[in-house]
């Protein structure tokens, strides 16, 4: 059903008055026609793509050492510029105990409140510069962001879910990994887990999980380029 749910809601319907409030992710999407051709677009996506997304709420049930492989397996295969691969990542797992906390405490905002449950947790590093003659990679951060979303698409496929975070501190980040601050860059946090059961969330991050994933449409981001 969780596919159908984000059918339903990239689909851009609304619900009806009369329906009962389920859970959004199990609305189903095609009681009403009115978005009949979007939805049959949506269905013929890549079902990883469709499973994807962000969630807060992390189940316990282990992530395995041979599913983190598969994941940087796929960050691994990603393109980039040069095919200079300029992505690092550190990762710790939750079994790792005080490791794990001490990442925790480098999240910021509401970022540790729900990502203390995950089981995994990752910072994403950019490579600023090329091995080559150490010139700028301009492409350097695109590439890192086709590296993470290939991960996440990869855990989707697997079930699981990650949930990337710019809301981190990247200067303790960077000292706690050492990093040569002059080539590389912390970009993102990433949490790894099972979803979890949206309950287990205080009310205001309960509210914002439940939400309604939204979307722009097509039309507001792509252009055919007109013959001149
Ligand atoms: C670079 C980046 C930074 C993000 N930072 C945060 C963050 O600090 N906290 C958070 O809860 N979500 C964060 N997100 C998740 C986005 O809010 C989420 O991807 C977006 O709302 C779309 O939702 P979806 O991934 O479920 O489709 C971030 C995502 C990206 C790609």
């Amino acid at each position: 059903m969780l596919t159908h749910n984000l059918i339903y809601r990239k689909a851009g319907i609304k619900k009806p008055a009369f329906f009962i409030n389920l859970h959004p992710h199990n609305y189903p999407y095609n009681l009403f026609c009115k978005a009949n051709f979007q939805q049959k677009i949506i269905m013929q996506l890549n079902k990883a793509i469709q499973n994807r997304w962000s969630p807060r709420a992390f189940s316990d049930k282990e992530v395995t050492k041979e599913m983190i492989d598969l994941l940087f397996e796929a960050a691994r295969w990603a393109p980039s510029s040069m095919n200079e691969q300029p992505w690092k990542y550190y990762f710790v797992h939750r079994n790792n105990q005080n490791t794990f906390n001490e990442v925790v405490e480098i999240l910021t905002g509401t970022n540790p409140v729900w990502a203390q449950h995950a089981q995994v947790l990752i910072i994403s590093v950019v490579k600023k510069n090329f091995d080559y003659q150490n010139r700028p990679n301009k492409n350097a951060l695109h590439d890192l962001g086709a590296a993470n979303v290939s991960i996440a698409i990869q855990a989707a496929e697997m079930g699981l879910q990650v949930h990337q975070m710019g809301g981190f501190d990247k200067t303790k980040a960077a000292e706690y990994l050492q990093l040569d601050i002059e080539n590389f860059e912390p970009v993102t946090a990433i949490a790894v887990g099972f979803q979890g059961d949206a309950d287990q969330l205080p009310k205001e991050l309960k509210e914002r999980e439940l939400q309604p994933r939204k979307r722009k449409k097509i039309e507001e981001f792509v252009y055919e380029i007109a013959e001149k």
